[in-house]
């Protein structure tokens, strides 16, 4: 989603603004826009891909040692130069970047034009620099303030006035990080913008306001009280967060899984399961997870695990839903936050009702110091590394891994028993996925033969039911292919009457349960002269009898399949996107970090 980039300090602004918009792309956007200021405020904005803008309005060669900048996602007026920001004031003055939405825009921007000020864009963003003209009284700060007291709704927010030397920056429900650095202070909306100059950040929260100068930084609450934040050493380094040898994020993202997945089990197996939580979810009696999109996909594999393993009753929700249905929470329910972002607002917003209504809270997380993670209670941290591809990869396999290693936890804790030969199993799995990995030019070679097809399906029972669904949501969302996912037997209750020869279906099939009954499925499929794509154990060689193509991956234990299963159904999208020339890292309409409800 939208993205803000702001520095003050001894060198020009510019292109390091430049630079951080464009480290924060991968999040989705539709307009990109620049102020520098030097004396007067200078911006420039437009409709498109920063490097294309660049070229023609040379955005990196503004003069001027303080600066913002912003890459827009429409939400309120359609992507247009005067819908993007940054926005000014009346008198010019005045220049804001925001992230977020304002609730009572309509209101604020009636008053303000009674009050005379002339609006210049559709955006609900527009008022906040009215609001700050309104009040502004010498102290770009105190105006801020009294601007931010009117708005209901959310912000990431940055601001400069032409005759104060210092960036403004405020939070609520959309994320401000302040980089610090001797000649130079750094803010963002996500830390990758500014991990190249300093790794030292300070995270604002909610309702706190950040005033920054060239070497300095005074972080208030709305009401004027001073905070003192300290700051934070961030872990991720900049080879992490740049492609190298690899065309896309998204398939550098796949071949890292060996090592995001023994990144989130180091440390954490042994003779018994380590994760330093809160002895308090012992109790626990019954496990409500949450999630949205793949991280959902992810807490419907946990259910399988959590109560396979830990026989603890467990139930998914996606988030969005869990937070509007008044959910009947009793005193020893966990609920668990599923999020790789650690930002997604329908997310957040389930973890905050569930801690109104009693619940004890566990946030399942991949960004460090994310307001997910700061707000549950308790966290398990996944260190998969920063995910840059929109497409959500290695954290999904890192997720799963999670909550297996919850389940055995729980395991141990509440029954007393060890489950040493399935830890021993799970720290197998990096070798496994390299193995699958091995196997890219085959999966590439079956891509090369479907990529035309228009509509897939995809099928799989119990634990990698989820699977499908996750396969054929990777599929959609790069390839704008349509893709269904369902339980294999669901396949005779209605999907059936799609399949024809221009029907790929793909088959999660490993040997183990169900497998008799998925090898039905398939036969089912060859009669209506279906095409079939199996993943199957490896040395099941029967199964070439009924699919056209065959996908072979390492036997592991049934629980654990969805963790190899998902490597080649990654790979399978990748590869089908990539022939159809499309961006795979920046699919049309996505954003990395869903920061709207
Ligand atoms: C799919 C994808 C999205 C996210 C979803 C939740 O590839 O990336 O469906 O999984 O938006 O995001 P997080 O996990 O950040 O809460």
């Amino acid at each position: 989603m939208c993205g803000i980039v702001g520095y003050i300090g001894s060198h020009q602004a510019a292109p390091i603004l430049v630079n951080g918009i464009k480290r924060l792309e991968y999040r989705g956007y539709d307009s990109v826009g620049v102020a520098v200021v030097n004396g007067e405020i200078e911006i420039k904005k437009e409709v498109g891909m920063i490097d294309k803008v660049n070229a023609v309005h040379c955005l990196d060669k503004m003069e001027g040692t303080r600066g913002i900048a912003h890459t827009r996602w429409a939400t309120h007026g359609e992507p247009s130069k005067r819908n993007a920001h940054p926005h000014m004031d009346c008198t010019g003055d005045v220049a804001i970047v925001h992230n977020g939405i304002i609730e009572n825009y309509v209101s604020i921007r009636k008053m303000l034009q009674e009050e005379g000020h002339a609006m210049a864009s559709d955006t609900d963003s527009e008022v906040i620099a009215h609001l700050i003209e309104k009040f502004y009284e010498g102290n770009l700060e105190t105006a801020v303030r009294k601007a931010l007291l009117q708005i209901q709704g959310t912000y990431g927010l940055a601001a400069v006035h032409k005759r104060e030397n210092k960036i403004v920056v405020a939070r609520n429900g959309s994320p401000i990080v302040i980089g610090v650095k001797e000649n130079g202070t750094f803010a963002a909306s996500d830390a990758s913008a500014i991990l190249e100059h300093t790794k030292k950040m300070i995270y604002l929260d909610d309702r706190e306001i950040g005033v920054i100068g060239p070497g300095a930084v005074v972080v208030k609450n709305l009401e004027d009280k001073k905070i003192d934040k300290g700051t934070q050493e961030i872990e991720w380094d900049l080879a992490q967060i740049e492609k190298g040898e690899f065309k896309h994020f998204m398939l550098k993202e796949i071949f890292e899984q060996p090592e995001s997945l023994k990144n989130t089990m180091r440390g954490r197996l042994g003779n018994e399961i380590k994760l330093s939580i809160n002895s308090r979810i012992e109790d626990s009696e019954r496990l409500i997870l949450v999630a949205g999109g793949t991280s959902w996909h992810a807490a419907l594999i946990g259910r399988y695990l959590l109560e396979e393993i830990a026989k603890i009753p467990t139930e998914v929700d996606y988030s969005s839903e869990f937070r509007y249905r008044n959910p009947l929470i009793r005193e020893k329910d966990l609920v668990v936050v599923i999020s790789q972002s650690g930002e997604t607002a329908d997310t957040l917003a389930a973890l905050r009702e569930a801690k109104k209504r009693g619940a004890k809270t566990l946030g399942i997380i991949n960004v460090v110091g994310s307001t997910i993670a700061r707000e549950a209670e308790m966290g398990v941290y996944l260190h998969a590394g920063p995910e840059i591809g929109v497409a959500s990869t290695k954290a999904f396999t890192s997720q799963v891994t999670a909550l297996c290693m919850l389940a055995v936890y729980l395991k141990e804790r509440k029954r007393g028993e060890t489950d040493i030969k399935l830890m021993r199993e799970l720290s197998t799995l990096p070798e496994k996925i390299d193995s699958v990995l091995k196997n890219k030019d085959k999966i590439k070679d079956i891509a090369g033969s479907v990529f035309k097809h228009n509509n897939f399906l995809y099928l799989g029972r119990g634990i990698n039911f989820p699977v499908a669904l996750e396969g054929a949501l990777k599929l959609k969302e790069i390839s704008y292919i349509h893709a269904e996912g369902y339980p294999a037997a669901e396949m005779k209750h209605g999907p059936i009457a799609l399949i024809d020869e221009n029907m790929p279906v793909v088959f999660v099939a490993n040997k183990g349960k169900g497998y008799e009954k998925t090898l039905s499925n398939m036969e089912e499929v060859k009669a209506r002269h279906g095409k079939i794509i199996a993943i199957a154990t490896e040395g099941d060689e029967d199964i070439k009898r009924l699919a056209d193509w065959v996908i072979h991956v390492p036997e592991t234990l049934d629980i654990l399949t969805p963790v190899i299963n998902t490597i080649p159904l990654q790979l399978l999208a990748y590869y089908i996107a990539d022939m159809k020339g499309l961006d795979v890292d920046k699919p049309r309409n996505l954003a990395k970090s869903v920061t709207v409800e």
